[in-house]
């Protein structure tokens, strides 16, 4: 039996920083992203009676070590679900740089857990799916759904991801990849050294309640300004968590800190834009569909050569249908 499945990446306007269960996956809070349109990640998987282990590549190239033992791991607990000790052959394609903050585990892992149930035999409801690639990587859960997306902590079964409504709210983002080289550290490890060590962490926790409300509010009234000020905001609070680690935890690098400026500088001059970083030195910019094109070159101006990719929201993930 093979299945093949797409999912697009997805960028946390209220980002997930911290685990409060390592081994179920759980989010210490509730987190808040936007599904995009751009780089899908297309897997396929076919199970293989005769095989005595799983088998995985990314674009061709043999998959190895704990990148294997990640998507084996993963398969196991989809095996299990179905009664089945059948192992499985992967098959993916991702058009994104990866490891390099642009969220390649979301869309990886929402496209195998799609891929590989629908392959194992399990008809899951679209929570239940979210519920299962939580457990592959956590933004995985968003990437299930389309377009804006909330993924709630909570227990095992009462963490996923589910839609929300954002009537004449239209978001497009530019993403400016200025490393597309791995990242140093992993956002596990990084997750895992600001829980245990960072002072800033317990603050950090009792502030995205807050900021949640105020960015469902902003959302529901399509006030752009506001969904950018607080997603902005509340990139800036998680990389504080990090900084505050032992040994602290730096993304940034100087083309980082410099394209902020560059945002800002928008801002000034009415183009309105508004910056976020994840787990590595990229800073993608939100901003209305209108305002691409111009936020596009004035990064571009400011750093030559600069791989841009522009995205608005995209489809939640999609199941090609088994293939005999
Ligand atoms: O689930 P992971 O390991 O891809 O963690 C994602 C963490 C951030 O991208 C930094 C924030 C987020 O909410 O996507």
């Amino acid at each position: 039996m093979s299945s093949t499945a797409i999912a697009h990446p997805n960028i946390a306007l209220i980002k997930y920083w911290g685990k409060a269960d390592e081994r179920l996956s759980l989010p210490a809070t509730d987190s808040l992203s936007l599904t995009l349109d751009i780089a899908p990640t297309r897997t396929t998987v076919t199970l293989d009676p005769g095989a005595d282990q799983h088998v995985a590549s990314w674009s061709g190239e043999p998959m190895t070590g704990r990148e294997l033992e990640r998507v084996s791991t993963f398969l196991d607990l989809v095996a299990e679900r179905a009664g089945s000790r059948t192992r499985a052959v992967v098959e993916t394609v991702n058009e994104i740089p990866t490891g390099a903050g642009l969220a390649s585990s979301a869309a990886g892992f929402a496209a195998l857990a799609a891929a590989a149930s629908a392959a194992y035999g399990l008809a899951l409801s679209p929570r239940d799916l979210s519920r299962l690639a939580r457990r592959g990587s956590g933004s995985a859960a968003r990437s299930v759904f389309g377009g804006l997306v909330q993924w709630h902590a909570g227990d095992d079964e009462g963490s996923f991801a589910e839609p929300i409504e954002a009537p004449g709210l239209e978001l497009a983002l530019v993403v400016a990849v200025l490393a597309a080289g791995r990242k140093a550290i992993g956002s596990r490890e990084a997750m895992r050294r600001t829980v245990a060590t960072s002072p800033f962490f317990g603050a950090w926790v009792a502030s995205v309640p807050g900021e949640l409300d105020a960015m469902r509010a902003a959302i529901a009234r399509a006030d752009l300004s506001a969904v950018g000020e607080l997603a902005e905001s509340n990139a800036m609070r998680m990389h504080a968590t990090m900084l505050g680690a032992v040994p602290p935890v730096r993304y940034w690098n100087a083309d980082t800190v410099a394209a902020l400026d560059v945002v800002a500088q928008c801002r000034r001059d009415g183009i309105e834009a508004y910056a976020t970083i994840d787990a590595g030195p990229n800073v993608k910019v939100l901003c209305r569909p209108e305002a691409t094109t111009a936020v596009a070159d004035r990064l571009r101006a400011a750093f030559a050569d600069v791989d841009l990719l522009v995205s608005g929201s995209g489809p939640g993930v999609r199941i090609l249908g088994p293939a005999a």
